[in-house]
């Protein structure tokens, strides 16, 4: 845990946010695989892990702002467990480590939550977004927990993005801990990768390099040579002479901070033409975005920066055609680029995801698009130092939209169908770093930058 006075005033800083009422805070239990006693991995909740800190099940919390009261429920591990488990810290210990004095049995939530209802107190929640605990959560305060977040607290939300969005410099040690375990995953896929290989082999070694270094993966590892499939987590694939990979991969820090990197490299380590002028270009892409990442600027227009830049690149190689600004306006780039630039990155991977991408990466002056693509754009608003966001553009070519597109005659005006006909096997590429966002600029994260350059990602695969 980082000190006890960091979670006591990120707390005292929180209740200057929210008026009135409780503000609670139920704790992640263990989630079962095939029965309740054989779990998953366990991972505390994030917004738990940022207050409170303690990083075990069975623990909720209540702020009370009316009586300015930090309130942990919870109980000493029981010597059934013990006998199974081991011994585990004293309740009141754990809770000192979080600068929490009072301490009350799990058996007082229930009543201490009615009693405030009851008051006609407000209940503050955030949305909740595993099943048990949605369930819980209803029974608790009498709600239907199909619909609980209907309940949710907009004013309780807001705060807590606008407290967790900022990150400090400890946050920062994590996030750049959690990248030397990327850089470790990186490489040793790059070094490993061999045409007749599997990609479990590789996928199996490096999400091993995460559970040995940190807390395991900061989400499902994505390594295929379909990298067109954006998010696909398959990895049954016997890796060919010829085909280019995509590793989307990242770590969690002893503190539970993500890393959030991709790469992009060819099973035989050396590009060839076709895959050196598809990468150049979205690294060129890439570096020009990282180059934007300011104060002030909005991300939104660094992702239409790069969607330009792309056409622009397409159109030199023949697959695109037309005035670069009309067809991004159009969005016709997103036969290629269909997501979005980044997402900011903390203790979750898309961070604060939970509580609502539209708090998150919008705001009064910056609304969502319904475009096709743009849509599909995490982070669109102003940017501020201490964010730190990924920059992640790519381009893929996916057989099933060019066909699609080509029998709508969509945007036929700026794609030539017949030559991103050519490019259908090609799959995709993707590179993505972890920025922050400083009080002049912007810092690329990590202390070992991992191979990027077409010379670095051959000499590392070469190895
Ligand atoms: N790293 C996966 C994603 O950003 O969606
Ligand atoms: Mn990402």
């Amino acid at each position: 845990m980082f000190a006890p006075e960091t979670y006591s005033s990120r707390r005292a800083n929180l209740k200057t946010k929210v008026k009135n009422g409780l503000l609670f805070f139920p704790g992640n239990n263990e989630t079962p695989m095939n029965y309740p006693a054989n779990t998953y991995l366990y991972r505390q909740d994030s917004n738990f892990l940022y207050y409170w800190g303690i990083d075990d099940a069975h623990y909720d919390a209540v702020i009370d702002l009316d009586e300015d009261r930090d309130i942990l429920f919870g109980d000493d591990r029981p010597i059934g467990d013990v006998i199974w488990m081991g011994f585990d810290e004293p309740f009141k210990d754990k809770a000192a480590k979080a600068n929490v004095t009072e301490t009350r049995p799990s058996s007082d939530l229930e009543a201490t939550l009615r009693r405030a209802v009851q008051q006609g107190r407000r209940v503050h929640i955030l949305p909740q977004y595993r099943h048990d605990n949605k369930i819980r959560v209803g029974e608790l305060l009498g709600l239907n927990p199909a619909s609980i977040d209907l309940h949710a607290s907009p004013e309780f939300v807001k705060a807590v993005i606008e407290q967790r969005s900022v990150k400090t410099k400890n946050e920062i040690e994590q996030i750049e801990q959690a990248l030397d375990i990327s850089y470790e995953m990186n490489t040793t896929a790059m070094r490993m990768v061999r045409p007749g290989m599997k990609e479990r082999e590789v996928f199996g070694a490096v999400e091993g390099i995460a559970l040995a270094k940190g807390r395991g993966v900061s989400f499902p590892i994505i390594f295929s040579v379909r990298g067109e499939t954006l998010h696909n987590h398959s990895h049954e694939n016997i890796m060919q002479e010829g085909d280019l990979l995509v590793l989307d991969s990242g770590a969690e820090s002893e503190l539970h901070y993500a890393s959030d990197i991709t790469r992009s490299f060819p099973v035989s380590g050396k590009f060839n033409e076709r895959q050196k002028a598809i990468y150049e270009l979205v690294l060129r892409a890439q570096l020009e975005a990282i180059d934007r990442v300011k104060p002030g600027v909005l991300n939104k227009d660094i992702h239409l920066e790069v969607a330009r830049i792309f056409v622009k690149g397409l159109s030199d190689l023949g697959v695109m055609k037309g005035d670069p600004e009309e067809a991004v306006s159009a969005g016709a780039h997103a036969l290629f680029f269909p997501h979005g630039l980044g997402h900011m990155m903390g203790l979750d991977v898309h961070d604060m995801e939970g509580l609502g991408e539209n708090y998150v990466g919008y705001d009064d002056e910056t609304k969502r698009s319904e475009q096709f693509g743009l849509s599909g754009l995490r982070l669109a608003k102003e940017l501020q130092p201490g964010y730190v966001l990924t920059v992640e553009p790519g381009l893929y070519f996916i057989p099933s939209l060019i066909d699609l597109w080509r029998e709508e005659k969509k945007h036929a005006d700026f794609i030539n169908f017949d030559a991103a006909e050519s490019y259908k096997g090609f799959g995709g590429v993707r590179i993505e770093d972890d920025v922050l966002v400083t009080e002049n600029g912007s810092r690329v994260l990590g202390k070992k930058p991992i191979p990027k350059t077409v010379e670095e990602v051959e000499a590392a695969c070469a190895k």
